[in-house]
């Protein structure tokens, strides 16, 4: 099958969160299973990749649209990459979404909209890639949202044209790339379409719902994901439309690559170790201990948090239950990035009790690894989390998480005192600091006795997440989506 993977970001070379990993594996076990995967993401500056680089190929400007030529770069893990370069549009200081002081890019609609545009060019007849079209274009979130639509637009013509199925995945709901609907013009959406049933979300436009009404297929990336998201508590606005679409609406869990988040071969560890010899994970609990300037105190439990600061990820409930764990004489190390006022409580934090909590603000991934392996136990206390990953590598790392019953959460974790036998880490009983501050406590209990923490621990590294499983999954819906049947049964 050809399969075109779009993304905003893609690991290893450009990546901000959970959407970057997936970009990097899905794509290249989808090749590993004999598929012709070709990943389209945008070149931006200082992206540093590796490979074979091929012939561009020009995009001329045409419509609204700027001139842009197409770079294909084979990547060692088989895929190849089509790099967008447009250095209008992606060659600038600052992420892939916002600039160099955390604001969006004023163009967002027209940096997202090319890439949703050359991504539907490439499922259609007028492939610019001569010779070769996908059969399925797979688009992730809402910068590339436009993508199902402009295939739809295609398909609509009094001459209709042979299009690519389009299967849209849902990475986080509340992230909807909404503009004023006078970018419709811009974008070349239809006047038809520019309605409820279309693109219209309260008087503006979102690139998420183009996705949610045209793609012959929607993914999200764990199954109760897809349940809580059509209902209106976690729907974000969008539960209704989900609901009317929920024949091809389906949750197919991610996994981790195992190459890259395995403790015993992760290069950006100063130890390694396995579930049979834990030895390696209490000299990385010393060496991340020493890098975060924290007392080297094997005997202190050591807490930790890796994420982007936002309310989403529960980060103030940390904040709360700090007292609780600081009375328990535990540690706590964090390193995030995001909202500035959780930023500078944390700040706050660390410097008020500089034996026990550090704080490192920034983008650190040798560090994240660090963490994973070297800390007692993971904080994910979030208010909703569509899949999660770093509570599935904390479970490879030996690092039993905490975490929220939402999600992703509750689909990769199995809660110690719910299943003693199988237990790999503490769901909250409820989104609050009481819920945070009981999960910690019982995993406090359960670290003073180290034969019960261990079998929690090789419970957790005992577990497969793997992608293989989760790849043979988006294969079927892929087949359903050209086939434009519902991915479930009525
Ligand atoms: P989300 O995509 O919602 O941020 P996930 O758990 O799916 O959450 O993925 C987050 C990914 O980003 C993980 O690989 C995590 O290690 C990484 N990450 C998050 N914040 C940072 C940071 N400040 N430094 C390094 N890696 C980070
Ligand atoms: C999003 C979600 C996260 C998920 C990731 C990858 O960023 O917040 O839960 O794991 O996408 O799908």
């Amino acid at each position: 099958m050809n399969i075109l993977f779009a993304t905003p970001e893609c690991a290893p070379w450009v990546k901000t969160g959970g959407l970057g990993d997936v970009s990097g594996a899905l794509p290249a076990t989808l090749a590993a299973l004999g598929h012709d995967v070709r990943v389209l993401l945008p070149a931006y500056r200082g992206m540093k990749v590796t490979g074979e680089i091929g012939d561009g190929v020009e995009l001329p400007a045409w419509g609204p649209w700027p001139a842009a030529q197409l770079v294909p770069v084979k990547a060692d893990n088989g895929v190849t990459l089509l790099l967008l370069a447009c250095p209008g549009l992606y060659q600038r200081p600052g992420g892939p979404y916002v600039d160099a002081s955390g604001h969006d890019y004023h163009d967002n609609a027209l940096r997202f909209g090319l890439l949703s545009r050359v991504a539907a060019q490439l499922g259609t007849a007028h492939s610019p890639l001569h010779g070769w079209m996908a059969d399925v274009v797979h688009a992730n979130d809402w910068p590339c949202g436009l993508a199902p639509l402009y295939l739809a637009q295609a398909r609509s013509t009094p001459l209709p044209e042979r299009t690519a199925a389009s299967v849209f995945t849902i990475h986080n709901l509340a992230f909807q790339g909404v503009f004023p609907m006078g970018a419709a013009d811009l974008l070349d959406v239809p006047h038809h379409w520019r309605t409820l049933e279309g693109v219209e979300f309260w008087g503006q436009l979102s690139m998420l719902k183009a996705a949610l009404q045209f793609s012959d297929a929607i993914t999200t990336v764990s199954p109760t994901y897809a349940r809580e998201i059509q209902t209106q508590a976690h729907g974000v606005g969008m539960d209704g439309v989900l609901r009317s679409r929920s024949p091809y609406l389906r949750g197919i869990l991610n996994g981790i690559d195992t190459k890259q988040w395995n403790p015993g071969i992760d290069p950006l560890l100063p130890h390694h170790f396995d579930a049979d010899n834990l030895q390696g994970k209490a000299l990385c609990k010393a060496a991340l201990q020493a890098r975060v300037g924290l007392p080297a105190e094997p005997k202190c439990m050591l807490f930790s948090l890796v994420s982007r600061l936002t309310q989403q990820k529960g980060v103030d409930l940390v904040l709360a239950t700090l007292p609780r764990i600081l009375q328990a004489g535990a540690q706590l190390v964090v390193l995030g990035q995001g909202d500035p006022a959780l930023a500078q409580a944390l700040r706050e934090a660390a410097q008020k009790h500089p034996k026990q909590v550090a704080v490192t603000l920034g983008f650190d991934e040798s560090l994240a690894h660090l963490i994973e392996a070297g800390a007692d136990a993971f904080l994910m206390p979030s208010r909703f989390e569509p899949c999660g990953l770093n509570q599935m590598y904390s479970q490879a790392y030996g690092t039993p998480p905490i975490v929220a019953p939402v999600g992703g959460l509750l689909d990769s974790v199995t809660d110690v005192s719910a299943d003693p036998a199988h237990g790999t880490g503490f769901i909250m009983t409820g989104v609050d600091p009481a819920g945070l501050d009981d999960a910690v406590q019982r995993a406090l209990r359960a670290w003073r006795e180290p034969q019960r923490w261990r079998k929690i621990q090789a419970n957790g590294m005992a577990r497969h997440f793997g992608w293989e499983d989760s790849a043979m999954q988006y294969l079927e819906v892929y087949e359903r989506a050209i086939a434009r049947a519902p991915l479930v049964e009525k």
